[in-house]
């Protein structure tokens, strides 16, 4: 999943799901996820979560496996502080931090992430999969 105001975050989530092999990011704006799945945002303000990326997280943040975030590094200490704030408030691991669109490494970087971590079924009691699988990504279905 994906959140992105001028598409620096969209370009880096579609670039690394086709190195992941895995199916195009969905929309945080648009889109609901279908499982456990990875945010990729940005930071806005000084150093804030933007509001698309809160209204997101207040409705699926139980699903949320980690987070991604980009921010510029002219902002210093605010740096792709959405990700800490984030990772900090829903007790997940900060996958990256990224300057603009990222580089090859920061997409290795998620990518790698992407193929390691183990994935449980969604939490909800009506859900019938397994609990154990592993599986690279379920970013969704279009
Ligand atoms: C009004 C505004 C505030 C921003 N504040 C921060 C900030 O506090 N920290 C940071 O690292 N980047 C900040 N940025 C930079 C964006 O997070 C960065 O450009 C990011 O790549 C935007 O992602 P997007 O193109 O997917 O929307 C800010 C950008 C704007 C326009």
């Amino acid at each position: 999943m994906y959140d992105s105001l001028t598409g620096n975050v969209r370009r880096f989530a579609q670039q690394v799901a086709g190195e992941a092999g895995a199916k195009a990011p969905l929309s945080a704006r648009l889109d609901a996820p279908e499982g456990p799945f990875l945010l990729l945002t940005y930071t806005f303000g000084t150093g804030d979560v933007p509001g698309s990326t809160r209204a997101f997280l207040d409705r699926h943040g139980p699903l949320l496996r980690g987070v991604v975030a980009s921010g510029s590094y002219h902002w210093g200490v605010n740096f792709a502080r959405a990700a800490d704030v984030i990772a900090a408030e829903y007790g997940v691991p900060v996958v990256a931090r990224i300057n603009k669109g990222g580089t090859a490494a920061d997409r290795a970087q998620v990518v790698a992430w992407l193929r390691d971590r183990p994935i449980e079924a969604p939490s909800s009691p009506s859900s019938s999969l397994p609990v154990a699988r592993r599986h690279p990504w379920n970013p969704g279905s279009n």
